[in-house]
């Protein structure tokens, strides 16, 4: 176990278990977590010990989306954000992940949810993609992903206007399995991870890459799109100013 770095790692049974642990930040990710969850999914991947992963955070959140200090002070022309080396690590994964979902889940916290192949939420979770009311734009597949699943017109209510989807709604759109109280969500996801782990494990690589098909590579080509995008707009005063407005809420 090491949360020294934000991210828990906790391998028991065949199952690993990654916990977001910055709560005072409700989770929001820092470039040491996105190193950390890069480097044990990577690993989780190679490693015939770990059949199953579990994506976590605390009974209050989920994760509240990258830290906007950070997006506050980059630089432009950066090369690849840390946050795209855990994407890919995810997104390349051949083992079934599962997300234990409670509180909110925004940004980057519910565009990772598109990537899991079982999500489970307690009745408070609520998913949030406010990249465009922060002058940011969706990331990570998510304008190929959510447009397919939800069509057009419903994807730009989460993706364009940026209005939270509750636990409920996740579940009626087909991003959420089940909903269940907040105390629930982990133990579920951790039964489900335990069913994962007594399976083929040859079974369950075949039934995720024929799932995914031949997908794959169009999504990391989308995902350079929406960087390129990104972080032409994360240096925009729109965006700076969202920022600085986040930082003052309450100071004044
Ligand atoms: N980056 C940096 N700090 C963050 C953060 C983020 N993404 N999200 C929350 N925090 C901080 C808050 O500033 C606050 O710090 P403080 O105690 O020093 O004031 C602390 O975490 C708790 O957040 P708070 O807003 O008081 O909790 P809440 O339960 O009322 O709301 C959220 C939780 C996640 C809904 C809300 O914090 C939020 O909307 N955060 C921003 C999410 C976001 O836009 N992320 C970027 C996506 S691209």
């Amino acid at each position: 176990m090491d949360g020294g770095n934000g991210i828990v790692r906790v391998a028991q049974g065949g199952v690993l278990r990654l916990g977001f642990d910055r709560p005072a930040r409700k989770n929001a990710m820092t470039g040491a977590m996105y190193a950390a969850l890069a480097e044990a999914l990577v690993d989780a991947d190679r490693d015939e010990a770990v059949r199953a992963v579990i994506l976590h955070g605390s009974e209050d959140a989920f994760c509240a989306g990258n830290d906007i200090g950070d997006f506050a002070s980059n630089a432009p022309d950066q090369g690849e954000r840390p946050s795209a080396r855990f994407m890919k690590a995810l997104l390349r994964l051949r083992k079934p992940v599962v997300a234990a979902v409670n509180g909110p889940a925004v940004g980057i916290g519910a565009t990772m949810l598109l990537h899991c192949d079982l999500v489970y939420a307690g009745t408070g979770a609520k998913l949030v993609f406010p990249f465009a009311r922060l002058g940011l734009c969706p990331e990570f597949a998510s304008t190929l992903l959510l447009p397919a699943k939800l069509g057009h017109q419903r994807a730009a209510e989460l993706l364009m206007l940026g209005d939270p989807c509750s636990a409920q709604e996740a579940h009626t759109l087909g991003l959420v399995n089940a909903v269940m109280p907040p105390a629930d969500v982990l133990p579920h996801a951790s039964d489900v991870a335990a069913r994962l782990a007594a399976m083929s494990v040859a079974s369950l690589h075949a039934a995720k890459s024929l799932m995914r098909g031949d997908e794959l590579d169009r999504y990391e080509e989308r995902m350079e799109k929406e960087n390129a995008q990104f972080s032409r707009l994360l240096v925009s005063p729109e965006a700076k100013s969202a920022f600085a407005a986040f930082q003052q809420r309450g100071k004044s």
